[in-house]
This record gives C-alpha cells, sequence and structure tokens, in this order.
C-alpha cells in the first residue's frame, strides 16, 4: 500500500493547464531566481556555525555539502525538464511514488521552504542588530532580538518577525514585480561577497588554518563551552549545516509553471545558479577561516553577523558595514523565494485535493495564490520569533535532504518505468549519479543532530495523521481512479 494511486504523468501535465499561471520567466531570470534564493543566510551567517562545527576544516564542509547538492540538481533537472510544473519534489513522487510518499515529501517541503525562509529572516535580523550598532551606535534590548531558544535566550525576534511578514505582502501582490525586486538584489548580493573576498583574502595567514579539523570528521555529540547546551560537532556535521546555503535551487523548478519554454530554461536555471555560488562560496570560506581563524568557540564562531565581523576584524570597518547593508537588502529577496517555494507547493497540493481548495483561490486582482501566501506568513513570523537561525536550518535541512532524496530514486524509477518518455535533459551517468545523490543525502541526514532527525520524524508522522483525516478521501486522484474503475 505504500506506492499507491500513482499519478500518470500526462495527467499531471494536463491538470497544470487547467489552472494555469501566467507563464514570464526565462534563462535569465531562473538563473536570478536560482542565485536569489541559493545565497543568503547560509553563507552571511551560517558560516560561524560552521566554525562551531568543523573550525578551519569548515572548507572540506562547503565541498562535501555542494557535491551532495550538485548531483541532487543533475537529477532534479531532469525531473524539472520532464514534468514542468509547479511543485518540486511533491509532483515528481506523485508521478513515481504514488500519493503517499508525494504527500510525506510535500510535507518535508514544508520544512524546506517554510522554516528556510524562518531561518532567513533570523540570519537578517542578526544583521540588522549590528548594523544599528555599528552605524548608530544603539545596542538594541536583547530580549526583543533573540528567541527563547537562543544560545543566550531572549523573549522574541521582533526584527525576524517584521520583516517575513513584510515579505508576506510583497509576495500577496504578484509574482512579476517580485522576480524584478529580486534581480537587483541578487546584484547586491554578488557586489557584497566579492568586495568581502578581495578585502578579507590580502589578511589570509597560514597558521589561521591550524589545527585544522579540532573536532574530527563524523558528527559526533559535545557540550557546548558557551551555552553549556549539546552541540553535535564535525567537518560532516558541519556539511550537513552548510548544505543549508546550496539549498534554494530547486526553488527554481517550483516556478515551473511561470517558465517560458521550461525544458530548456529550467535546467540551466538549476545548474548554472547553484555553480556560480558554489565557486563564491568557496572563494569566501576560504578568506574568511585565512582572515580571522575559524577555531570553534572562536570570535568568528560566536559572530552573528559573521562576514561583517570578519571585515572589521582586518580593519575595514565601512566593508563591514557596507556587507551588513547588502545582506540587510539581500536577504529578504531569500526569504521571498522561498516563501514563493512554499506557497506554489501548497498551491499545487490544495489543487490536488490533499489540502483544502481555499488554498488554491487566486487573489481577483492580483493573480496570486494570496489565501496559502497569508497562511505560510503567518507561520514563518511565528518561528522566526521565537527559534535560533542554526536550528531552523538544521530542520529545514532535514526535509530538503528527505525531498532530494526522493527526487533521485524518482529519477531511477521513471528511466525504469517509462523509458520512452522525452527526457529534454537527461542526468548523466544517471546510475552513478542518482544513487550518489540518495547516498549524499542519507549521509548528510544522519550527520544532523538527533534532535533534528527527531523533529523530522515527528513531523513526518504528524503529515501522515493530516493525510488520513483530510486528503485520502478527498483526493483528486481518489475520485479519477474511482472514475476509471466504476
Ligand atoms: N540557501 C539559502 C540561504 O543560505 C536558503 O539563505
Amino acid at each position: 500500500m505504500l506506492f499507491w494511486r500513482v499519478k500518470p504523468l500526462d495527467l499531471i501535465l494536463e491538470t497544470a493547464e487547467q489552472k494555469a499561471l501566467t507563464r514570464t520567466l526565462g534563462a535569465f531570470q531562473l538563473t536570478m531566481l536560482g542565485i536569489g534564493a541559493i545565497i543568503g543566510t547560509g553563507i552571511f551567517v551560517l558560516t560561524a556555525e560552521a566554525a562551531t562545527r568543523a573550525g578551519p576544516a569548515m572548507m572540506i564542509s562547503f565541498v562535501i555539502a555542494a557535491f551532495v547538492c550538485a548531483v541532487a540538481a543533475l537529477c532534479y533537472a531532469e525531473m524539472a525538464a520532464m514534468v514542468p510544473v509547479s511543485g518540486s519534489a511533491y509532483t515528481y513522487s506523485y508521478a513515481t511514488m504514488g500519493e503517499l510518499v508525494a504527500w510525506v515529501v510535500g510535507w518535508a517541503l514544508v520544512l524546506e521552504y517554510a522554516v528556510a525562509a524562518s531561518a532567513v529572516s533570523v540570519g537578517w535580523s542578526g544583521y540588522m542588530v549590528g548594523l544599528v550598532r555599528e552605524v548608530l551606535g544603539v545596542e538594541l534590548p536583547h530580549a526583543l532580538v533573540a528567541g527563547p531558544f537562543d544560545r543566550n535566550p531572549g523573549l522574541v525576534n521582533l526584527p525576524a518577525m517584521g520583516i517575513a511578514l513584510l515579505i508576506t505582502w510583497l509576495l500577496v501582490l504578484g509574482t512579476r514585480e517580485s522576480a524584478r525586486f529580486n534581480a537587483v538584489l541578487v546584484a547586491v548580493k554578488l557586489s557584497a561577497l566579492g568586495l568581502f573576498i578581495v578585502l578579507a583574502a590580502p589578511a589570509i595567514q597560514a597558521e589561521n588554518f591550524e589545527p585544522f579539523m579540532p573536532n574530527g570528521f563524523f558528527a559526533r555529540t559535545v557540550i557546548d563551552p558557551i551555552s553549556g547546551n549539546l552541540v553535535t560537532v564535525g567537518v560532516a556535521a558541519a556539511a550537513a549545516s552548510i548544505f543549508f546555503a546550496y539549498v534554494g535551487f530547486d526553488a527554481v523548478s517550483t516556478a515551473a509553471e511561470e517558465t517560458v519554454n521550461p525544458q530548456r530554461n529550467l535546467p540551466i536555471g538549476l545548474i548554472g545558479s547553484l555553480a556560480i555560488c558554489t565557486l563564491i562560496y568557496l572563494g569566501v570560506a576560504a578568506a574568511a577561516t585565512g582572515s580571522v581563524g575559524a577555531q570553534p568557540g572562536g570570535a568568528l564562531a560566536q559572530s552573528r553577523e559573521a562576514l561583517a565581523f570578519v571585515l572589521r576584524e582586518v580593519g575595514h570597518g565601512w566593508a563591514g558595514d557596507l556587507v551588513a547593508i547588502a545582506a540587510g537588502l539581500a536577504l529578504p529577496s531569500v526569504i521571498l523565494m522561498m516563501m514563493f517555494g512554499q506557497t506554489r507547493i501548497f498551491f499545487v497540493m490544495s489543487r490536488d485535493g490533499l489540502l483544502p481548495p481555499v488554498f488554491a483561490r487566486l487573489h481577483p486582482r492580483y493573480g496570486t495564490p494570496h489565501v496559502v501566501t497569508l497562511t505560510t506568513g503567518v507561520f514563518v513570523a511565528l518561528f522566526a520569533a521565537l527559534f535560533p537561525v542554526g536550528q531552523l536550518a538544521d530542520i529545514s535541512n532535514s526535509g530538503t535532504l528527505f525531498a532530494f532524496f526522493t527526487v533521485a530514486v524518482g529519477v531511477m524509477i521513471l528511466r525504469r518505468t517509462q523509458p520512452e518518455r522525452t527526457r529534454h535533459f537527461r542526468t548523466p551517468a544517471v546510475w552513478v549519479i542518482a544513487p550518489l545523490a540518495a547516498a549524499g543525502c542519507v549521509f548528510l541526514f544522519f550527520q544532523l543532530s538527533g534532535a533534528t532527525e527527531l523533529m523530522f520524524l515527528g513531523w513526518a508522522a504528524f503529515g501522515l495523521l493530516v493525510y488520513y483525516a483530510y486528503g485520502r478521501n478527498r483526493s483528486h486522484m481518489a475520485t479519477v481512479l474511482r472514475t476509471r474503475t466504476g
């Protein structure tokens, strides 16, 4: 019963035609969309988390995470070009493994997108608080800029909550404006990271890389010297965290139904944006580590605004402020992309009858799925208000890794079950790449903390309850199958 109600691909493509979104995005815009979704809190903020877990060897963590994402992106590209329909991994698994698996994947994607949006909101808040302190000389009350579950607990993270709500409003106004808005901010981000590398690289000193791997390779749990809480450390554990920095390329695929010539443009957007970001990240990680050192418990590891901190340390305070301003301006574009992805996935799940139909309702004037956008926005804001960025990123990663895993498996299943179907992009050496992607995801998942893994399982179990209580009987596929057999 696990693989029941497999949705025929032709039917998926047909349903998409019925409630169509307008096609406006091309290859360039998709690549920009990808970079817009990828570069964010991961590199700007979680570099500090990576230092805590791995020390200078975090550069290896960046490479491991990039590798897993690259092989996963090659699988995503085949799926996205073959099934150019919104809904990403959810839709693909519906076509390969059936409704139950699809539902669990869609449910996991909530972690990937909505929780990621919360994480980025918290990252944004860290930079804003630093900027207000450096530029205006005002120290905002800690209780109002950190949630109760922070290493250094506060009451509520108001800036994080505020930005999440602002983005929700922008999304309700419409995709077109959002894509343009994104393009400008991508330029800002790329300039900031370029400036960072140029200014921090000359300060690189060989001794900052020693000791290189203070916490070893595989994940293990130790007591955090700062908070006294348990933390999971190791190079692979840092990879499982910094994986967050690469997530987002798949947001490109969630815009499939709004893309012109998706068969050509989706693979370009997916793989192009990931490749560009990987190169930049390696430069940033090397420059940050080499210039100020990255020992666990050190100053970089404790910073909430890692890149601005590095620049201030190497004597370029002005550039630190500029990078903080860039993060302040640009991180909202990541929140926007993550929430965009989330709303489109809910939209498709609702169109399939697995979520209430009100979620697929479009705004009469703006043409956007406003009900689902507002619902998502409220939850994103709530999580951003309460949780610290590292935890949110880890939880988000658990859902993403699961989704990537199913996409890799789905590609293999479809190669076997429907070899004749036209594939506008074929994953190269699929029997090597897809198993590597699947294995990479499993590996990184088990490098997350035990608490994160448990959260993931709890969320999945809750999802199953919701499915059996609601979606199972209302699913449109159920009706289709009844009509066909009856
Ligand atoms: N990759 C995105 C970020 O780092 C989610 O913010």
